[in-house]
């Protein structure tokens, strides 16, 4: 598409300035944003990270000049966890919904390897919470509930000593995530010497381990000289305290103790006063952008990528994220598909093999039938013998019987003495003897034969 020479001149660099007769009211622009943003309200994220009983909770009721609620924790908690509170606060007519968050546990575990954890999750779960919002189809990012940590406020013990490797490694890990700024708890427990030896120790220990902490911006003439000041300053020894005591005439927060007072809101005391400035009063929008521009950025390029998405291709040309999609589409795809071919050979090799086990069960049981077969023929075989042998026995007997019926009548037709010698010469051929309890059951005795064979009829 061309361009015409005026389009050209009217964006861009090349852009010509021309001089207006008379007011056009375009200079109520940062009128019309503070408008919108007052009434629009602010949202503001804290997240304390601190010992149990480092003083969070009083630290943050002294910060807000308020109440709020909370219970001290007990230091037998198995981890750490993150507890998060969402207060609406006004101030004249600006409206500021607070989250603070806090680490419950932190510190208690005698292996404290994982404290970081937990943290580090919780941070990125709310990054991740925006990036589906900015993701989603339908957004509602005017109207969404930013819990992304704007600022963490790091309690560092009192120790007078150095920093403990806990307070190291949870700092390192979260430096990439979330503007740090450190804070020493509970300063009145410490010397004025000893503090600033302290801070230079702190110091130099976050350099020499390379944790990148929050330094107020400098860019911004109206504020560079007392936000560099203010970074010479780091970390910020603070004192907290609800109380109020009387001093002179004015009621101020304070620590009384026997031996004197120690005033929160004093500057020679400790510099609860700078962190408040800072934290709230000078960087509370520059925390909400390089929340947003740096913190966001990095974990939502570092999602992308991960999610295969990327601004160009292999030879450095731009790779739109309708390419991206196309080329993720089509490696996934590919990839289907190659398993679905995997699938199938996968399936047609169980498909052999079960094939091939039911053949050979299909074999085992013809060769049982076979086996069964011949028994049962060589039985059948055998019992037809015997039948043949006890048909022609019984063919045999019938004969004999039939000669014997014969003889016997014949005999009885004779008569006589004669006839019964004659009669008694048969007798001892054969004879004919009914067994004695069944009178269906004869033998026949031969002569000279002790054997007596029984037969029965039905
Ligand atoms: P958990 O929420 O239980 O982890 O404790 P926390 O870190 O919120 O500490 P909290 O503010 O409850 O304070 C614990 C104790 O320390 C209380 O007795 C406070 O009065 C005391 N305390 C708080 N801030 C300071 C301080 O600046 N100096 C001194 N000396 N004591 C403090
Ligand atoms: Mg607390």
């Amino acid at each position: 598409c061309h361009s015409t020479g005026v389009e050209r001149e009217h964006s861009g660099e090349g852009a010509r300035a021309i001089p207006l007769s008379g007011h056009v009211g375009f200079d109520s622009m940062p009128d019309q944003l503070v408008n919108k943003s007052v009434n629009h309200g602010f949202c503001f994220n804290i997240l304390c990270v601190g010992e149990t009983g480092v003083g969070k909770s009083t630290l943050m009721d002294t910060l807000f000049n308020t109440k709020f609620e909370g219970e001290p924790t007990q230091h037998n908690q198995p981890g750490v966890q993150l507890k998060s509170n969402t207060y609406e606060l006004q101030e004249s007519n600006v409206r500021l919904k607070l989250t603070m968050v806090n680490t419950v546990g932190f510190g208690d575990q005698i292996n404290k390897e994982d404290s970081y954890k937990s943290i580090v999750e919780f941070i990125d779960t709310q990054f991740e919470a925006y990036l589906q919002e900015e993701l989603k189809i339908k957004r509602t990012l005017h109207s969404y509930h930013d819990t992304r940590i704007h600022a963490c406020l790091y309690f560092i013990a009192p120790t007078g000593h150095s920093l403990k490797s806990l307070d190291l490694v949870t700092m390192k890990k979260l430096d990439s995530k979330v503007n740090i700024i450190p804070i020493i708890a509970k300063s009145d427990a410490i010397s004025k010497s000893e503090l600033t030896k302290f801070k230079i120790k702190i110091t130099s220990e976050l350099v020499s381990n390379g944790v990148q902490i929050y330094q107020f911006p400098t860019d911004d003439e109206t504020v560079a000289e007392i936000n560099s000041t203010m970074n010479g300053h780091l970390p910020f020894a603070v004192v907290g305290s609800t109380e109020e005591v009387k001093i002179g005439n004015k009621m101020v927060k304070a620590r009384q103790y026997p031996w004197g007072t120690v005033q929160v809101e004093n500057e020679n005391h400790c510099d609860f006063v700078k962190l408040r400035e800072m934290l709230i009063r000078v960087n509370m929008e520059d925390l909400r952008e390089q929340t947003h521009t740096r913190h966001y950025e990095l974990y939502r390029r570092c999602k992308l990528e991960e999610m295969g998405f990327k601004d160009t291709d292999p030879d450095s040309k731009p790779f739109s994220l309708q390419e991206t999609y196309e080329a993720k589409r089509n490696e996934f795809m590919g990839e289907l598909q190659k398993k679905e071919e995997e699938m199938r050979q996968m399936f047609v090799q169980r498909v052999k093999e079960k094939e091939a086990e039911l053949k050979e069960a299909e074999k085992e049981l013809h060769e049982k039938f076979d086996r069964l077969k011949k028994l049962h023929q060589d039985e059948k075989k055998k019992l037809e013998d015997k039948k043949k042998f006890l048909d022609d026995e019984l063919n045999i007997f019938k004969q004999k019987k039939t000669a014997a019926e014969l003889l016997q009548s014949q005999a009885q037709q004779a008569g006589g003495s004669t006839t019964l010698k004659r009669d008694k010469e048969r007798k001892k051929q054969v004879t004919l003897v009914t067994h004695p309890a069944f009178t269906n059951t004869f033998s026949i005795t031969y002569p000279r034969s002790v054997e007596r064979l029984y037969f029965t009829f039905n």
